[in-house]
């Protein structure tokens, strides 16, 4: 994988008795949206925390635009936005207000940077509401117009989307394809929220007790869930040779050894059914298949599932 914007390696961290985050290699790619997946408790926090150096790493490195962190703070982390947790505003400014506290701590030289991140998250500029008066929506949406502020080139985004109504999801979910669309900016986000995920992301990250389980493209995933014939049979090595033979099937996965999946499901199951028999190879089931998404979290969790 070329052009990693961050990369973790064997990447852990203890909590006393606990490991949150075990051995994890995590690669995000530029202008890409890197979605990493996992239940309540799985280590998605910790994980960011690690990477901006909120949390001290246990074990394993962390590079960030192709440098260590370690000793290189100064020069990666002003290129960094993110949110991780809520972030800390004045309840009695307003929302501009507060934006211009944080341009000026952070050094934020172009002028228009307040207007133009108040407008990309849909706030308006122009407004006398003072933060305590926002709703949980609007200070989510403060959160990132805060974290984009000073133009990064790296956006790390912990569950921007809890507390936002239906149509709130779907605007910020387009922000951040712009950003990323647009403005190549490279997007680390985190969700228990599969849907959310899967509409959003190029690449997923799932995690579970600390353990990435699958790192792939969105694509790659949707591959592995297609539709397909699902063959149970006494003997999968014999029934695959005869479906070779015979029906010149190739596009098959042998799952266990009684279990086959094919996946043109065109396929005329009776006549196949028939043709196993004949070579003394029972059928003890058939059916058609379409697994989603998340039919696969919950085989690759362990069956729990994940939203
Ligand atoms: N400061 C801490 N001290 C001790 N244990 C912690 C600390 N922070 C997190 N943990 C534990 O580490 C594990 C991972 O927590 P983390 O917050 O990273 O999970 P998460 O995936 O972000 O969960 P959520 O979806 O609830 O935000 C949890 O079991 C949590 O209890
Ligand atoms: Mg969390």
């Amino acid at each position: 994988m070329d052009n990693l914007i961050i990369e973790t390696r064997q990447l852990t961290k203890v909590y006393g008795e606990q490991t949150a985050v075990n051995k994890v290699n995590l690669h995000v790619q530029k202008g890409r949206i890197y979605g990493l997946l996992g239940r309540n408790g799985a280590g998605k926090t910790t994980i960011m925390k690690m990477i901006l150096g909120l949390t001290s790493v246990t074990a394993g490195e962390v590079d960030v635009f192709g440098q260590n962190i370690k000793g290189n703070e100064k020069r990666i982390y002003p290129r960094i936005g993110a949110i991780i947790e809520t972030p800390g505003f004045y309840p009695n400014l307003t929302g501009a207000e507060n934006l211009e506290i944080f341009a000026k701590l952070r050094g934020t030289s172009n002028p228009n940077a307040i207007k133009n991140a108040l407008e990309v998250v849909g706030l308006p500029y122009k407004d006398k509401k003072i933060f305590s008066k926002y709703s949980l929506g609007m200070k989510q949406r403060l959160g990132i117009a805060n974290a984009i502020l000073h133009d990064p080139e790296l956006l790390i985004l912990d569950e921007p989307i809890n507390g936002l109504d239906p149509i709130g999801i779907a605007e910020v979910r387009k922000f951040i394809r712009d950003l990323c669309v647009e403005q190549g900016k490279t997007v680390l986000i985190s969700s228990h929220i599969l849907s959310e995920i899967a509409l959003l992301a190029d690449d997923i990250g799932i995690i579970h007790n600390g353990i990435l389980l699958e790192e792939s493209s969105l694509k790659e995933l949707q591959k592995k869930n297609s539709k397909y014939i699902l063959l149970q049979v006494s003997d999968t090595a014999k029934a695959t040779l005869i479906l070779e033979r015979k029906f010149h099937i190739k596009e098959y996965s042998v799952q266990d050894t009684h279990t086959l999946h094919l996946y043109d499901t065109a396929l005329d199951i009776g006549e196949i059914n028939k043709a196993l028999m004949l070579e003394n190879i029972s059928v003890t089931g058939s059916q058609f298949c379409n697994d989603t998404l998340e039919d696969y979290f919950k085989k690759v969790t362990g069956g729990k599932g994940i939203a």
